[in-house]
């Protein structure tokens, strides 16, 4: 095992009515709060006005920024952090999935010292302080509820990228399954693709963290198993609060430490996908993982046996990538670029913006 520093301060509230605690953890930080969403469905849903309510309680102003789009865009970023410099907030919140939720973590760092936006995500500008983070959860998939990343779209960059830094971790995250119910079948299965994918990601990294990779084949069986019953039953409360957990410890640290780093090749070809046909995250990552674990088969046999067998009960008749890509398929998300209705005339384009970018 490699030396590490364990470090995770946020402040996670989960379960059933969580969010009621919003106000008073708030309040603490400050009395106006740029609260951002994305095209709505915290609206329909209920989840906006049930977060309005406990922060008006404890007398916290709220400032809206809306519109946030999957794969959200640096210009969002921008405007909400004009937004809330205006209006000199004293706190972020993001409600909704990874978009919404990157985006606030960016905007929170660029307020204190009016940084530009991409500058920040780039690593141009280094950031010195950040606006107290907090997170709603209404979709399971990223893990950023509980980790110091975001991720973020320039399109006239041509670039999609992460980044990190321990002053975007969110003070405080509310993890209520119930906001979950809402999420469609085909989202829900993306998350469960994200998900594993952080798990493995971690696993395929260098070096040797035993108790991590026992970690990553619990989470990876977890997912698994709660699949397709939570696609057949979208609102089984036991259901919904396994997903979330096993999410959240995906990429919080537990499937990491001890290693040299993560893989992540999966998530960067990946990312590149997106940012050329605006695909959902974890669909890039389906099209993406069958294809690199032909690669891996070569350079790391061991480990993919072990996965095969401990997730498949795999002999020498199959394999994990076999299983991983069946059980991909069996969620309804896209195994090759095909089935995402990406034709073989567009690989010149990907290719090419591979190498533009080294990835
Ligand atoms: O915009 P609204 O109306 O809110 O609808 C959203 C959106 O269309 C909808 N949704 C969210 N909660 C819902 C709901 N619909 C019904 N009921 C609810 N309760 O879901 C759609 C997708 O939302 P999005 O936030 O884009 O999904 P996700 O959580 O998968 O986030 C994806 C983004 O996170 C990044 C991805 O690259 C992508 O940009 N990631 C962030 C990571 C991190 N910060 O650690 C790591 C990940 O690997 C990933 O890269
Ligand atoms: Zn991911």
């Amino acid at each position: 095992m490699e030396n590490f520093v364990a470090y995770n301060p946020v402040k996670l509230f989960f379960g059933k009515g969580v969010v009621k605690n919003i106000g008073n953890e708030a309040i603490k930080h400050g009395t106006t709060a740029l609260v951002i969403y994305g095209k709505g469905s915290v609206k329909r849903n209920g989840i906006f006005n049930d977060v309005e309510t406990y922060l008006k309680q404890s007398g916290v102003k709220i400032i809206e920024y809306s519109g946030i789009k999957p794969n959200p865009i640096i210009e969002d970023v921008e405007m909400a952090a004009h937004l809330g410099t205006d209006n000199s907030v004293d706190l972020v919140i993001g409600i909704g999935g990874g978009s919404v939720i990157d985006t606030a973590k960016i905007v929170a760092a660029c307020i204190p010292d009016n940084l530009p936006a991409w500058d920040v995500m780039t690593s141009k500008v280094k950031i010195k302080r950040a606006l107290p983070i907090f997170a709603v959860l209404s979709l399971v998939a990223t893990g950023t509820e509980m980790n110091r990343f975001a991720v973020i779209q320039n399109q006239k960059e041509r670039e999609k990228i992460g980044f990190g830094n321990n002053l975007i971790y969110p003070k405080c995250s509310f993890l209520d399954p119930e906001y979950t119910f809402t999420v469609d079948t085909q989202q829900t299965a993306y998350g469960i693709v994200d998900l594993i994918a952080h798990a493995l990601e971690n696993y395929f990294g260098k070096g040797d963290a035993p108790l991590a990779d026992k970690f990553v084949i619990s989470i990876v069986k977890e997912a698994m198993l709660i699949a397709n019953p939570l696609i057949a039953n979208p609102n089984d409360y036991e259901l919904r609060a396994r997903m979330m957990w096993a999410s959240t410890n995906a990429l919080n640290g537990t499937t990491s430490y001890g290693r040299v780093s993560g893989d992540f090749a999966v998530h960067a070809f990946g990312h590149t996908l997106s940012l050329l046909y605006d695909l959902p995250h974890a669909a890039t990552l389906s099209i993406v993982y069958p294809a690199w674990l032909k690669y891996l088969e070569k350079l790391v046999p061991g480990k993919l046996e072990t996965l095969g067998s401990e997730l498949f009960g795999c002999d020498e008749t199959n394999s994990f990538n076999e299983g991983l890509t069946k059980f991909f398929s069996s969620i309804n998300c896209p195994v090759n670029l095909a089935e995402a209705g990406i034709d073989k005339t567009k690989r010149e384009e990907i290719k090419e913006l591979w190498i533009e970018k080294d990835v």
